[in-house]
């Protein structure tokens, strides 16, 4: 199967490069010198091109595009945030259309259905946040939505959405990193005691849940795609994960509401002050890490033939091993 990939130097899409390129022929949208060598590396072709230039013509006698990319910063402008998240979703759809691609596997998240709320044995039915307080999440859910309805089947083009939770696993450049800043500067709290859970999708998981739907699962829907074993609390998992890295996570208490008190009001103050750089805790992730969520993902167990493939102890035992490396 021919397959270009968006966000292929990212931390999912690198995986999935890497996981796949023996079984497939892989293009990937490059945007620089350091991820034509990285992508290269991996085993997919560069081809230059951004979310803003992309045109049918890169698309040349592609199978399945697999949309990555995404603006997934903690803080940004709602402009950038829509420019990347929504428009750039929109140029890729209109790109693979026109180039006669027939499935298109767009990477959402459990994010898109975020407005400040817990979610409790939530599943697809759960109506995306369309007027999110937060722009990651209020693009990611119109980006779906741009994703979802052009599925056009007449015209032998499918589009599919697989939305995993809190991904983990080795080549996360973000969140344990971010732990060990926060450890070393003692600047670690536990929001309620870390005792909101989370469900979680492995990076393996993942990657063979993408690949599952290069072929899998009903046109225009949406799959949530999780680890096995349930929901994990924080205050269980992430010391699961800092241990993998060296390192303990130690912290005092506070509770959820006075966390999301002082993030409101820092993040507010740096919008109306428009202060540079981005205030300490913004509220999106506070959020996350204050609220409980709790998804099912029965129904891409029934539809796609889901079943993860490796064990949160198997993910666990890979970020120890790269960390040996
Ligand atoms: N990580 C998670 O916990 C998580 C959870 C749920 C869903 N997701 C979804 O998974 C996908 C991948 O996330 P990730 O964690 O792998 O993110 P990541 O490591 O930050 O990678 C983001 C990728 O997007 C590319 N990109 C960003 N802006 C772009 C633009 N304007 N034009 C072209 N490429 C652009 C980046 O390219 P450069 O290398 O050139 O910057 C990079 O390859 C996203 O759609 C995200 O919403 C992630």
């Amino acid at each position: 199967m021919r397959i270009f990939i968006t966000g292929g130097s990212g931390f999912v899409g690198s995986a999935f490069v890497e996981a796949i390129h023996a079984r497939h022929s892989l293009t990937a949208m490059s945007r620089s010198n350091g991820s034509d060598a990285q992508l290269s590396r991996l085993g997919a072709t560069p081809i230059r091109c951004t979310l803003d230039t992309i045109q049918a013509a890169h698309l040349e006698g592609v199978d399945v595009v697999v949309h990555a990319a995404a603006d997934v910063r903690e803080w940004g402008t709602w402009q950038e945030f829509w420019r990347v998240n929504v428009e750039g979703t929109q140029r890729m759809l209109a790109a693979a259309k026109e180039a006669g691609v027939r499935r298109f596997v767009h990477i959402g998240t459990e994010a898109a259905l975020l407005k400040g709320q817990a979610l409790v044995g939530a599943d697809e039915t759960y109506p995306l946040a369309l007027n999110s307080p937060y722009p990651y999440s209020r693009t990611k859910a119109h980006a779906e939505v741009a994703v979802r309805s052009a599925n056009d089947p007449a015209n032998h083009f499918e589009t599919i959405v697989v939305r995993p939770r809190f991904v983990w696993g080795p080549g996360d450049q973000r969140l344990i990193p971010a732990l060990k800043r926060m450890a070393d500067a003692r600047q670690f709290v536990w929001i309620d005691g870390g005792r909101h859970k989370t469900s979680t999708t492995y990076v393996g998981n993942l990657v063979y849940a993408i690949e599952t739907a290069l072929t899998r699962g009903r046109g225009g829907e949406a799959y949530f795609v999780l680890d096995d074993g349930g929901p994990v609390t924080l205050r269980e998992f992430l010391p699961q994960l800092t241990a993998t890295a060296g390192f303990e996570l130690k912290g005092r208490e506070i509770p959820g509401w006075l966390a999301r008190s002082i993030a409101f009001t820092t993040e507010k103050a740096w919008r109306v002050l428009h202060l540079s750089g981005q205030p300490p805790v913004p509220r999106f992730n506070v959020n996350v890490v204050s609220r409980d969520c709790i998804l099912s993902d029965a129904k891409a167990r029934q539809e796609m033939g889901y079943s993860p493939p490796f064990s949160r102890e198997a993910g666990l035992e890979a970020l120890r091993a790269a960390a040996r490396t």
